[in-house]
């Protein structure tokens, strides 16, 4: 088993860890770093809750991705989205367009529209529902989850108070 330490950047904050061949993304960020936003599903790739963002904004699946891969890697959870105490605009439109439920899939949720609005600001119909297609919410349908997503460009623009 291949063994050894990398160097991750989280949420901007540069950590030095062990992994092995065995450890994923998934792993680091729960296991060692404590980051418990990032939840845990199925582990298979199935469920989208372990999403989170790479360095180009871009939604991965942490626990598909061997924690050796991301040696100087930067990485954005749900925990890097708030800046000095103010929410992220995705997050602020999930809690005003009732876009939660029980919340365990909402990171992974989260994670996966922010990386649709870092690619397209102001997403068409299409753009969201292929940002949403790997993540699973077992309360509800995702009709407030979308609404949300459209809506949180109105949060950035000062359109919405
Ligand atoms: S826990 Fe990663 S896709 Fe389900
Ligand atoms: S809000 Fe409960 S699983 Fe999605």
């Amino acid at each position: 088993m291949k063994k050894g330490f990398i160097t991750l950047t989280v949420n901007g904050d540069a950590h030095e860890v062990a992994v092995s061949s065995r450890h994923t993304l998934l792993d680091v960020l729960r296991g060692k770093l404590q980051l418990m936003g990032t939840k845990e599903g199925c582990t298979t790739g199935s469920c989208g809750v372990c999403t989170v963002n790479n360095a180009r904004g871009e939604a991965v699946l942490s626990c598909l991705t061997p924690a050796l891969e991301w040696d100087g890697q930067a990485v954005t959870t749900i925990e890097g989205l708030e800046k000095n105490g103010q929410l992220a605009p995705i997050q602020q439109a999930f809690i005003d367009y009732h876009a939660v439920q029980c919340g365990f899939c909402t990171p992974g949720v989260i994670m996966s529209a922010q990386a649709v609005l870092n690619l397209t600001p102001t997403p068409g119909e299409d753009d969201i529902n292929d940002g949403l297609a790997g993540v699973i919410c077992r309360c509800t349908g995702h009709i407030k989850v979308k609404e949300a997503i459209r809506h949180a460009g109105d949060y950035v623009a000062g359109r919405k108070a």
